[in-house]
């Protein structure tokens, strides 16, 4: 088997695959299961300061292509959740695998308080979730949609905690380098990239939305293209570590992840739609991949997509029809 182990913001990952966050709760016991299950790390539920309801059912459908959710970040609230992350590292640590916690809020300060209490529970990675309204702005901007106030956040979490910080992003901006750019320069010591992409279904026979929230948010293999163009142009804008996120459900999705640069790979709705059981299958397929190849280690396939083809090679696609060069 190659060497699958990773490196991020100074933790050392004994495989790249990642439990995405909201897939299965703080739940120790759960994320206890990812962690035996063979994920080299477990991101926990979004926390936010105070304990949020989250929205009416239906809140998540399946519509054959992955999932469309609109959760509303239901969650105790940080205190609460402190005690179940520290309980999941009790769990988690003699296995050697690491535990990210994830914190949300509505304003700077928030960040900072979600960041030093969940901190308590000694996770190694915080991962800062701006994908969340900033209500200084006032109109139900996300603080992920600006450069500037992705950066403020960031900057209050650094502030709050010694942890390593991880921001997550949006795919929903216009340039999503410059944001990755802007979190880069305020500290953030990794990215995770992408959230979900805002979407909506609509039942034709009553006409009405199929979410009680109206959008929700579109994550599976639907969103798998949208996620490689992100992460391959977060990772040109900046050379901090990246954790590649959307659409992951094979060895090959993986890999892929890794080609435009992703360091490590998250996996959520593949995890939700087929068990944890798909943590080793990824790996297996994985390994059996580079082995067929010759590939004796991910940084040899790391970053591919960024180099340039042979001067002269048009491309390896086959042609379109009816299409011609200009
Ligand atoms: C049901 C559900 C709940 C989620 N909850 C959170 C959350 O609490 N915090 C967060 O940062 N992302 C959350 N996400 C987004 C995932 O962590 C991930 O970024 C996204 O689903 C894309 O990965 P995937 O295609 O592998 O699912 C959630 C996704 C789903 C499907």
């Amino acid at each position: 088997m190659p060497d699958l182990s990773i490196e991020i913001a100074g933790v050392r990952l004994a495989n790249p695959l990642v439990l995405a966050s909201g897939i299965w709760g703080t739940t120790p016991e759960l994320l206890e299961r990812a962690a035996r299950a063979g994920a080299g790390a477990v991101t926990a539920k979004t926390c936010t300061p105070g304990p949020r309801r989250g929205h009416r059912n239906p809140t998540a459908l399946d519509w054959g292509h992955g999932l469309l959710n609109a959760m509303g970040l239901p969650n105790p609230g940080a205190e609460e959740e402190a005690g179940m992350l520290a309980e999941a590292r009790r769990r988690i640590s003699p296995l050697g695998v690491a535990l990210i916690a994830s914190i949300a809020a509505d304003t700077v300060e928030g960040f900072a308080e979600a960041a030093s209490i969940v901190s308590r529970a000694r996770p190694e990675l915080i991962e800062v979730n701006i994908s969340c309204p900033n209500v200084a702005a006032g109109h139900g901007e996300m603080f992920a949609a600006s450069p500037d106030a992705a950066a403020e956040a960031t900057r209050a979490v650094k502030r709050a905690t010694s942890i390593p910080c991880l921001v997550k992003l949006s795919p929903q901006v216009a340039d999503i380098a410059a944001v990755a750019r802007a979190v880069a320069a305020a500290g953030a010591d990794g990215i995770t990239a992408v959230n979900t992409l805002p979407g909506m279904l609509v039942d034709a026979e009553t006409g009405l939305p199929i979410l009680a929230n109206r959008t929700g948010g579109i994550s599976g293999p639907a969103l798998k293209p949208v996620a490689l163009r992100c992460v391959y142009e977060v990772c040109a804008a900046v050379g901090i570590p990246v954790i590649g996120t959307g659409g992951v459900g094979t060895g090959v999705d993986a890999l892929e992840m890794i080609s435009v640069g992703a360091t490590a790979v998250g996996v959520g709705t593949a995890v939700a739609a087929g068990g944890e059981g798909i943590f080793a299958r990824i790996l297996d397929e994985m390994g059996g991949w580079m082995i067929a190849r010759g590939f004796g280690s991910l940084a040899a396939i790391r970053g591919r997509a960024h180099r340039a083809p042979p001067v002269g090679r048009e491309s390896n696609l086959p042609p379109v029809p009816g299409w011609r060069p200009a």
